[in-house]
């Protein structure tokens, strides 16, 4: 804004981010609306985590306050039915004109614009995706009960795991995501590409740096620990492993 320019949209992960796992208060979604509404600023809204609680209820999207059409709301069922599915939705109800004086949604837009890009969505995902929709009535929530069971349940010995090798006063610290399966982790030494080369080799467990996630410098500290593919065995160990090296490291 400073150099004249005026930023159209703001692309955001409300719902336990990743990599941060962090999500958004209510409050806060309540003012960036607001402000978006003030700024003629549009937000899009990337939700692939949101059914994946951890406990209780979540704020409501961005989308389900937004009195203004503000808001561009992207799904994706790599999450929610199976990765690689590169099959997602998109409820984009803002009115568009064309050259001509006609009216029309974004969403016939982007569809129009989708579909040369990538020459059409491949029929057999979204087969395999319809076909899990239509088993489960066509509700998403049903259809991934178990899953969001299964996540739980990871993100639960994750936690437990961090809090019992990593006591206060060990230099370590972590948030506390309400769901998803990202969780960041603050160190007392950098985090760059030789401490996890180092750590892959001698202690066999693999994270995130940080870094990785920043344009201009950041995260040096930190790392990103992902638990959405493990046992809860697997939890244990790595999170036994990571402390090895940490301790190594620190
Ligand atoms: C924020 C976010 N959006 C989207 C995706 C993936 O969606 P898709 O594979 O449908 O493009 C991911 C994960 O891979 C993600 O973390």
């Amino acid at each position: 804004m400073r150099t004249g320019r005026r930023p159209r949209a703001l692309y955001l992960v409300p719902d336990f981010a990743n990599p941060s796992g962090t999500s958004m208060p209510r409050a806060a979604r309540e003012e960036l609306l607001a402000v978006a509404a003030e700024e003629d600023l549009y937000l899009l809204e990337d939700n692939p985590y949101g059914l994946f609680t951890r406990s209780g209820d979540r704020p409501p999207t961005l989308k389900a306050l937004d009195r203004h059409r503000r808001v561009v709301y992207l799904g994706s069922f790599a999450k929610t039915c199976f990765p690689g599915a590169r099959v997602g939705y998109v409820l984009a109800d803002q009115p568009v004109v064309g050259p001509d004086g006609a009216t029309g949604v974004l969403a016939d837009e982007l569809s129009k614009i989708k579909s040369m890009t990538t020459v059409n969505t491949s029929p057999l995902a979204q087969a395999v995706v319809g076909g899990m929709l239509v088993t489960y009535g066509c509700r998403l929530r049903s259809a991934n009960a178990e899953r969001v069971e299964r996540y739980r349940e990871r993100l639960d010995t994750l936690l437990d795991a961090l809090a019992r090798h990593f006591p206060p006063g060990s230099g370590v610290t972590w948030n506390v995501p309400a769901g998803g399966y990202f969780l960041v982790l603050t160190v007392p030494f950098a985090t760059g590409e030789a401490a996890l080369t180092h750590c892959a080799r001698e202690h066999g467990v693999l994270w995130t740096p940080m870094s990785y996630f920043y344009v201009d410098g950041g995260g040096e500290r930190q790392i990103r620990l992902s638990c959405s593919y493990l046992t809860p065995d697997q939890i244990e160990e790595g999170v036994a492993r990571l402390a090895a090296f940490i301790g190594s490291a620190g």
